[in-house]
């Protein structure tokens, strides 16, 4: 490994913290997975196990080598320390963020991670839209505060939009960007500002395909079958919005719309409407499809 890191704090265990986790586990760092609760947790081992198990059956349907056997499995799961303490990352050497995309939750946490952890440690952000300057803002480690907006599935995804905030150092793009190698992922550098570029541009197409579906211009089969047909892309905007979790996709146009002040970015109502009745996409078993 090209990085000094050996041990990385994974914050917020849900779609994307657990993956995070497994991936850097699997790659051989020492990880310490942390949410507010035992049940969040749980639920992340649970899916670690499936998708280690799932990447075994993959394998050797492809013809490959099989290679990851019930103790490797095991071994990777033993790498990763699942605790409900925030003070277990005192030690570690790099942090990334995962929890709720909300301001409010993740402000508090980077406030205690900064007096937690040593004074070197860089801190990864994974958000859909939240500025990486304005979490800087809350801590007195500006310069080693960086964007990592992982993709999800995090373990299939080569490449990852690393953000460049206000006072982020040169040192911390580059640790960053070498621990992402680390795990077999190439950074993608980009500016600050609210959404970066990926989800600047994929929150808007899936609120404006959200509205496909509440003008009864077309069903949410029918959207995504043409931009699978038409333009090549393997998920349609709703599968893709399934997939990312409805009530982060809501709090993300939210986002957006606070910090450009543009109402290009209203939330569809039907997007709303959804999150309310608890139709969260695949994590909880319904969203524009059904997965139960
Ligand atoms: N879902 C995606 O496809 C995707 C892709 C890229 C980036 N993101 C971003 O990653 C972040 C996490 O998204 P997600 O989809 O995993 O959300 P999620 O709702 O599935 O998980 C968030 C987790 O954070 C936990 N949490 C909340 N407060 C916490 C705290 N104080 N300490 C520790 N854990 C806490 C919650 O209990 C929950 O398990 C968000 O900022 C999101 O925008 C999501």
């Amino acid at each position: 490994m090209d990085t000094d890191v050996k041990s990385v704090g994974v914050i917020g265990a849900g779609v994307m913290g657990s993956e995070v986790a497994q991936v850097f586990a699997q790659a051989g760092f020492d990880v310490v997975l942390v949410d507010v609760t035992a049940d969040a947790l749980d639920r992340a081992r649970q899916t670690i196990e499936r998708s280690l198990r799932f990447q075994r059956i993959l394998s050797s349907r492809s013809g490959g080598s099989a290679s990851m056997g019930t103790a490797d499995r095991a071994a990777v799961l033993a790498r990763i320390a699942f605790t409900t303490d925030l003070a277990d990352v005192a030690g570690v050497d790099f942090v990334i963020e995962n929890v709720t995309e909300d301001w409010d939750v993740k402000r508090p946490v980077f406030q205690a991670l900064d007096g937690l952890c040593k004074p070197h440690v860089v801190f990864a952000v994974n958000t859909s839209v939240i500025p990486i300057t304005k979490v800087g803002g809350v801590t007195r480690r500006p310069d080693k505060i960086v964007g990592a907006h992982f993709m999800n599935p995090v373990s299939l995804k080569p490449m990852v939009e690393v953000i460049r905030g206000f006072h982020t150092s040169d040192e911390t793009i580059e640790a960053m960007l070498s621990l992402l190698a680390a795990i077999g992922k190439e950074g993608v550098v980009v500016a600050d500002s609210p959404g970066f570029v990926s989800n600047r541009v994929l929150m808007l197409t899936v609120n404006e395909a959200c509205y496909l579906v509440h003008e009864g211009v077309a069903e949410p089969a029918e959207i995504d079958r043409l931009f699978k047909g038409c333009f090549g892309h393997t998920m349609g905007p709703l599968e893709t919005a399934d997939l990312i979790g409805l009530d982060t996709i809501l709090l993300s146009i939210e986002g957006l719309l606070e910090n450009f002040g543009d109402s290009k970015y209203r939330p569809c109502p039907l997007l709303k409407q959804m999150v309310d009745a608890g139709l969260h996409g695949r994590k909880s078993g319904r969203g524009f499809y059904d997965y139960r």
